[in-house]
């Protein structure tokens, strides 16, 4: 039985990425099966929605799913909940998939391109687990309306339940034994119930399943600050979906460029993975054929590694970026001059 890998490549940089994804993949893999859908605006143009039921059984079914970017200026003024992202956040929903890993690793040729100084970035790897399907991003209620004193207002709910929390924690923790076996988890207790809740929660997790694991906790206001003070102090970093957004931009940033890194995001096991870049669509820069395609091809690289069972093309994958680099490959965002299809083409060579 061949295994099959669900490209949706999407809106925006997504399809100029996603092209170089396959080209790789296909020297890399050649028994891999490859099949294709819309999402997003890409989605929505075509069938009226930014996610068909087709699309979400063709993903259920895969082995694995790797995700372009969604979103554009073209659909801005569109409904909620026909907008591409919402499309995106149906995906993430429908697969269950709870637990989002965005490591941040700095390959030592890109050392340089960061904007913080060499000694705090070099030998950096850190790995965000950030929960995906909970949170402000799916609670109830929400609303623009008005309140009783006439006044318009918005509003969103942050809620976590007790197995949203431990599942995700539970994965962190599984993490952190393969690594350096430290977990920081993240929230704002100071200020939010749901925040209190979740490092109650974490704690007792800990207690239960957390064995060979060093806890701790950290406000999310905080660890802003110390990641780009002493980001080396992390190795896995717990968070809820809202948190974890913000602070894995901000560790993108650390090593060089938002276009280096990659995303898996995991539901039960023998459940497919979702594999997206961190990164977006990319409107300013979409149709110049300029985009950084690393992102997406290390997206390959966790699905090779984490739903596909193939650790030994992960690695050799993992190598020629870094070998790519080293020979001084470099698209526009790393101050280099090469294509996306150059930047494809200096990875196939360096096998
Ligand atoms: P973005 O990541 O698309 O772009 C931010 C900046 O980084 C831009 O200057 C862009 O040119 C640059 N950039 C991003 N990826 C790059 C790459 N691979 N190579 C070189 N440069 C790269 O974020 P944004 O501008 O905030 O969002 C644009 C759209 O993308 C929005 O509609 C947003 O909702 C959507 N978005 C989608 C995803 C996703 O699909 N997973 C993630 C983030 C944002
Ligand atoms: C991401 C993006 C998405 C998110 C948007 C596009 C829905 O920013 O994947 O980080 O907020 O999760
Ligand atoms: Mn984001």
């Amino acid at each position: 039985m061949h295994q099959t890998l669900l490209l949706l490549p999407g809106d925006g940089i997504g399809p100029e990425v996603v092209a170089e994804v396959r080209r790789v993949a296909e020297i890399l893999v050649p028994d891999l099966k490859f099949e294709n859908g819309l999402v997003g605006g890409a989605s929505l143009d075509q069938h009226s929605v930014p996610l068909t039921d087709a699309t979400l059984e063709l993903a259920r079914r895969a082995d694995a799913v790797l995700l372009g970017a969604v979103g554009g200026p073209k659909w801005i003024n569109v409904a909620r909940d026909k907008r591409p992202e919402a499309g995106l956040l149906a995906l993430r929903k429908g697969l269950d998939v709870f637990a989002n890993l965005r490591p941040a690793y700095c390959f030592p040729a890109l050392v340089d391109a960061s904007s913080l100084k060499r000694d705090i970035i070099e030998g950096l790897d850190l790995m965000i687990v950030r929960e995906l399907t909970g949170d402000v991003y799916f609670g109830e209620p929400r609303g623009i309306d008005t309140d009783a004193n006439g006044y318009r207002r918005g509003y969103d709910t942050a809620v976590y339940t007790h197995p949203e929390i431990e599942r995700v924690t539970r994965v962190a923790f599984d993490i952190a034994r393969g690594r350096k076996g430290r977990v920081c988890s993240v929230e704002k207790s100071n200020v939010m119930e749901s925040g209190l809740f979740w490092r109650q929660e974490v704690t007792l997790t800990h207690a239960e399943f957390g064995a060979g694991v060093d806890l701790s906790h950290m406000y999310a206001d905080a660890c802003a600050m110390e990641l780009v003070r002493a980001p080396k102090q992390f190795d896995v970093i717990l968070a809820g979906n809202l948190f974890g957004d913000i602070l894995s931009d901000e560790a993108a940033m650390l090593t060089g460029s938002i276009g280096m890194l990659p995303s898996a995001s995991l539901g039960a096991p023998g459940t497919p993975g979702l594999y997206e870049p961190v990164h977006g669509s990319a409107p300013d820069i979409a149709g110049q054929g300029i985009a950084n395609p690393c992102a997406a091809i290390l997206s390959l690289e966790m699905a090779l590694r984490w739903s596909l069972d193939r650790e030994k093309a992960a690695d050799a994958l993992y190598a020629a970026v870094g070998k790519a680099l080293d020979k001084g490959a470099r698209t526009r965002d790393l101050g280099g001059t090469l294509s996306t299809r150059e930047m494809g083409d200096a990875i196939l060579a360096a096998f």
